[in-house]
């Protein structure tokens, strides 16, 4: 009754924090600035992500999370205990009850030390969902009935496809790409077509304002501004849509390639319900424009875009949390 309930969403670009009762309470960029001395914690999230770029020498600011799962397990502690502290309060009496996401097929002993790692961070009891449950519940669809649901969470580092029935994955394929492949893609392009070098902020900025997965009716351009690789030099460039989604393509059939393994892999009775319903997509990267279009053409099954994408998964671990006991057989409990 008095201990608190919250769900987290690690994401590799920014991680989300659930609050029963109330919804998503935090949204904040999953960096941590570490002193290069004495390896201690300078700031975490927001504060950490300004300093990027930004630092004094002698501090670095990372990721803990690499392409969708996690690379550090201690800097992810830090960060799990910065978010309960800021949700919970320092001097909290109770402690919180704590669910985590977690992809689909992590090892055993990944699993363990997510749930260790939330202990040590100050949860009276931790739990794990994997991350396509908490996305499809989040994107309100009825996991426990005895039918196919197919789900794709295409976030920044990885994306994430499963065909779920009675409240269990049944197939699942996940790939290290997501949007900062895509923005990479970016990048390449622009370097070898006008060897002019941009940053990670450009890059996904371009991205946002041209990228379409399929071609758009209305030609748009933006003009770049970057460092001419030969001379050094500052200059600006002229760029259109057509060019960018040429460019990206190959990223996006990378992620398209995941989507069709596990439609390979469905069962036919499950895949026979999936054709009816469509594929629901989530995460940042569903948002590319025309993405749903694309992959509807490319694989025969139509598909949408979950309500509130980006939040969907953090959505569904907290709701997973609060009626723990419809998803118990998809929760592990420590
Ligand atoms: N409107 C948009 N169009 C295209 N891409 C977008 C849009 N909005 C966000 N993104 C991209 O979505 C990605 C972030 O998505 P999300 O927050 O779901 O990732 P994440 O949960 O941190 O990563 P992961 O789930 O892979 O660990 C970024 O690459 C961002 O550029
Ligand atoms: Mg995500």
């Amino acid at each position: 009754m008095f201990s608190k309930r919250i769900g987290i969403d690690l994401g590799t670009a920014n991680s989300l924090v659930y609050l029963e009762g109330e919804g998503v309470v935090l949204n904040e960029p999953t960096v941590v600035a570490v002193s290069e001395d004495d390896g201690e914690v300078v700031a975490v999230g927001s504060d950490a992500k300004e300093m990027l770029g930004r630092t004094p020498e002698g501090i670095t600011a990372t990721r803990p999370m690499r392409d969708g799962v996690i690379a550090d397990y201690i800097i992810t502690e830090v960060l799990l205990k910065h978010f309960i502290d800021k949700v919970c309060g320092k001097s909290r009496f109770f402690k919180p009850e704590v669910m985590v996401c977690v992809p689909a097929g992590v090892t055993s002993v990944e699993r363990r030390a997510v749930l260790d790692a939330t202990l040590s961070a100050g949860a009276k009891s931790a739990y794990l969902i994997e991350e396509p449950l908490a996305a499809a519940i989040g994107a309100k669809i009825p996991i426990g009935a005895p039918s196919g649901n197919m789900i794709v969470d295409i976030g920044g580092g990885s994306t994430e496809a499963a065909v779920i029935s009675l409240g269990g994955v049944v197939v699942h394929s996940s790939a290290r790409v997501g949007g900062n492949k895509v923005d990479e893609s970016v990048t390449q392009y622009i370097r070898r077509r006008f060897n002019l070098i941009i940053g990670e902020r450009t890059a996904e900025e371009i991205k946002l304002t041209l990228a379409s997965a399929t071609s758009l009716e209305e030609r748009i351009s933006m003009e770049i501004r970057g460092r001419d690789s030969i001379t050094g030099l500052p200059k600006t460039i002229e760029l259109t849509d057509k060019e960018i989604t040429e460019a990206i393509r190959p990223t996006l059939n990378r992620i398209l390639e995941a989507v069709k393994g596990v439609l390979e892999q469905t069962p036919p009775e499950l895949a026979s319900d999936i054709i009816d319903k469509g594929i629901v997509m989530s995460g940042g990267t569903s948002l590319l424009q025309n993405i749903d279009k694309y992959f509807t053409e490319a694989t025969g099954v139509p598909c949408h875009v979950a309500d509130d994408a980006l939040l969907c998964v953090v959505q569904g671990t907290g709701m997973a949390l609060e009626n723990i006991d419809l998803y118990k057989r998809s929760i592990t409990k420590r």
